[in-house]
């Protein structure tokens, strides 16, 4: 997730490298189809104008791995998100709430973007077979001491949620993921691997930045870039100067619903909740609530394979 606030203190952070794309090796594809235009220069979140490029003499893209690693300790104890359910973000109403991926007793779930295992944890409990994905060794580190602490079996690994060429084919019930997909470039080739391992009939559950809330700075509640802007862009948690760079990948409501359904999904549910009127929540500082009223967080999806 990016809490969207201004970094004005980050003003030499812009970089003009793009990133390569992650090609899964369960892709065939070697380059974009043509609709799929490359990806803009990265923008920085409150220093770029929107819309313009950074310069030349730039540094390099963030490594969001080693970011997450680095914040992994503070953002689980800041945080202490709940094993009790499945979460979706930020003051989010959890499954238990929502509903969203049925009954997942002796299904088979793989959770992408784990990042403290909490949600897989909740499945592995109401009888579900999990594996968890995490780029952050840290992350996967904490996940694993709390499912070891709760007595839960949770298979978790350390990899890139883009590539799934170590998952069999058909082989998962319910991909589910929280808050991750914002820092993968390639949502529409996401989708296709994402695809070729669910099981006939095969549920495919996520929540992400909305792409609004993506647009606004949360402390001024001031546009900060075009909704239609596919840049990436590199921010700072709470635009904190002390915690690393991360980047993140916007993409339009109509970008998401178009890469489901061309990789063969058929769109159940478009959630934008409310958020939880909770003022006391660590989350209410990175999330005001005030602006959560008026704008939502958070995007959740419920997009089932096809055949
Ligand atoms: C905001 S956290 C959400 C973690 C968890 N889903 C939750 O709801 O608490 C984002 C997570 O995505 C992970 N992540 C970022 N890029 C990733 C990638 N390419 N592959 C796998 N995990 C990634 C980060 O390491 C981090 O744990």
């Amino acid at each position: 997730m990016a809490p969207k606030f201004r970094d004005d203190a980050d003003e030499s952070m812009s970089s003009s490298v793009t990133p390569p794309p992650s090609l899964p090796e369960d892709d065939t594809t070697s380059q974009p189809p043509p609709s799929e235009p490359a990806a803009p220069a990265p923008q920085t979140q409150g220093v770029a104008p929107t819309g313009t490029t950074a310069p030349a003499s730039a540094p390099s893209a963030p490594d969001n791995a080693a970011g997450w690693d680095e914040i992994s300790d503070w953002y689980q104890s800041t945080y202490q998100i709940s094993t009790d359910s499945p979460h979706y973000g930020p003051l989010c109403p959890d499954e238990a709430e929502l509903r969203l991926c049925g009954d997942v007793k002796g299904k088979r779930v793989l959770e992408l973007g784990c990042g403290g295992g909490q949600s897989a944890i909740a499945f592995a409990r109401d009888g579900a077979h999990v594996i968890g994905i995490d780029i952050s060794e840290e992350q996967i580190s904490h996940a694993r001491k709390l499912a070891e602490q709760e007595e839960v079996k949770v298979e978790f690994k350390v990899g890139d949620l883009a590539d799934l060429a170590f998952v069999q084919a058909a082989s998962i019930d319910l991909v589910f993921s929280s808050f991750a997909f914002q820092y993968v470039e390639r949502f529409d080739r996401l989708c296709r691997s994402v695809e070729r391992v669910l099981a006939h009939r095969g549920l495919f559950v996520f929540s992400h930045d909305h792409p609004f809330w993506d647009c606004i700075d949360a402390s001024s509640g001031t546009l900060t870039r075009s909704y239609f802007d596919e840049a990436p862009e590199d921010w700072r948690w709470n635009g904190d100067p002390a915690l690393p760079r991360m980047r993140s990948y916007h993409r339009t409501i109509s970008d998401i619903t178009t890469s489901l359904t061309r990789a063969g999904f058929e769109l159940e549910m478009l959630l934008e909740p409310e958020a939880v009127n909770d003022p006391a929540s660590p989350w209410a500082r990175s999330y005001p609530l005030e602006l959560m009223r008026s704008v939502p967080a958070t995007l959740i999806v419920r997009a089932r394979k096809a055949s």
